[in-house]
């Protein structure tokens, strides 16, 4: 295989990794044997991420699907992050490095690309082994960042309490609410980015404590997963992923954290559940900080578990997010 279809199959596996409001903020360049990964801005969410920064986690979880899939292909990868201060949109480039097979945990992260949903409702109450917890946060350690599982009810219930004040407070405003609008999509909707209908239910049953989801629905019709709503109402293990910083590389360490989590929890049939509302305004953010985190900045509050159901999800084409592409018969004509 030539490395440009190398790199462009790792740019299939970089679509599917998780975005705010399934924005698939990036675009992708593959030109002289390297990879570029870049923001696409025009997808912003100017309201609740006016600074950038779930922007920044979703493109972090997408260079952590494009290290593995080089990894697939027998190579090490060469990441540079945030290469170039002069130009910020360009968040990573990748080269193919010396050869190298990946090992076992590397590839079955990598089969679970394509597989890893988003969960939007309770989970059964199969319990997540302690085991499985701990290799989760030594999962995201190996990225510079820090799963803390809450364990007591009272840390879980505080988390609930600001979940559901942050989801009052934008559903109440405008500019919040008009946002989330456009990103929820309708049933028989044929767009391929946003949160399709058969990813929401529009009137979930309550865990307890209560997260609240994001409103999708806008008072719409969806279906979610039938057997979701029958039998799922606990809310598994709630947990917070923080970094030391919060500049626009612990922004990406956080995404690849991130994604190297989720990864590994699909792996063993675990999926997780976000409730981010309280990390977009300012106020609550800084009160998880310093109430709940140490001091840490919080970058996703999640529940993870064991869904009853599946959950649907839509990408756009990979032809609409690689800018350019060497073709392989240039690149073997100059060889
Ligand atoms: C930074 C970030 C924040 C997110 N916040 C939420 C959230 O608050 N509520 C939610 O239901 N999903 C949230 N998500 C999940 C996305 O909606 C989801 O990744 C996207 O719709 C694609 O679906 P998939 O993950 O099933 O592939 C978030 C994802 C990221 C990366």
């Amino acid at each position: 295989m030539h490395t440009s279809q190398e790199l462009r199959a790792a740019v299939e596996a970089a679509i599917w990794a998780p975005s705010v409001h399934n924005t698939q903020p990036w675009t992708f360049a593959v030109t002289d044997g390297e990879l570029s990964v870049r923001a696409d801005t025009d997808r912003l969410l100017r309201v609740s991420d006016a600074e950038g920064r779930e922007m920044l986690v979703s493109c972090g979880a997408a260079l952590f699907n494009i290290r593995l899939a080089v990894w697939a292909t027998g190579h090490r990868p060469v990441v540079r992050v945030l290469p170039d201060p002069d130009r910020p949109g360009l968040l990573a480039t990748v080269r193919l490095g010396d050869r190298q097979d990946a090992d076992e945990q590397t590839l079955a992260m990598n089969a679970q690309i394509r597989h890893r949903r988003t969960h939007r409702a309770g989970f059964t109450r199969k319990q997540v082994p302690d085991a499985l917890l701990e290799a989760l946060v030594a999962q995201a350690r190996t990225e510079g960042a820090r799963l803390t599982p809450a364990v007591s009810e009272a840390v879980v219930r505080v988390l609930a309490s600001v979940t559901a004040a942050a989801q009052d407070v934008q559903a109440g405003d405008r500019a919040f609410a008009l946002e989330m609008l456009r990103w929820g999509r309708p049933p028989g909707s044929r767009y391929r980015d946003g949160v399709p209908a058969g990813a929401y239910p529009s009137e979930p049953r309550r865990t307890r404590p209560h997260f609240p989801q994001r409103d999708y629905a806008g008072g719409r019709a969806s279906w979610g997963s039938e057997e979701d709503q029958r039998t799922a109402t606990a809310p598994g293990v709630v947990a917070v992923l923080t970094t030391p910083g919060d500049t626009p590389p612990d922004w990406m360490a956080a995404g690849q954290a991130l994604q190297r989590v989720l990864l590994h929890a699909s792996a063993h049939g675990v999926s997780a559940a976000f409730h981010t509302q309280a990390l977009e305004l300012y106020h609550l953010r800084e009160f998880v900080r310093q109430e709940l985190c140490s001091g840490e900045y919080p970058q996703m509050i999640m529940r993870l578990g064991y869904p009853a159901g599946e959950t649907r999800a839509v990408r756009r084409p990979v032809s609409d997010v690689l800018e350019e592409f060497d073709r392989p018969g240039a690149e073997g004509a100059c060889a």
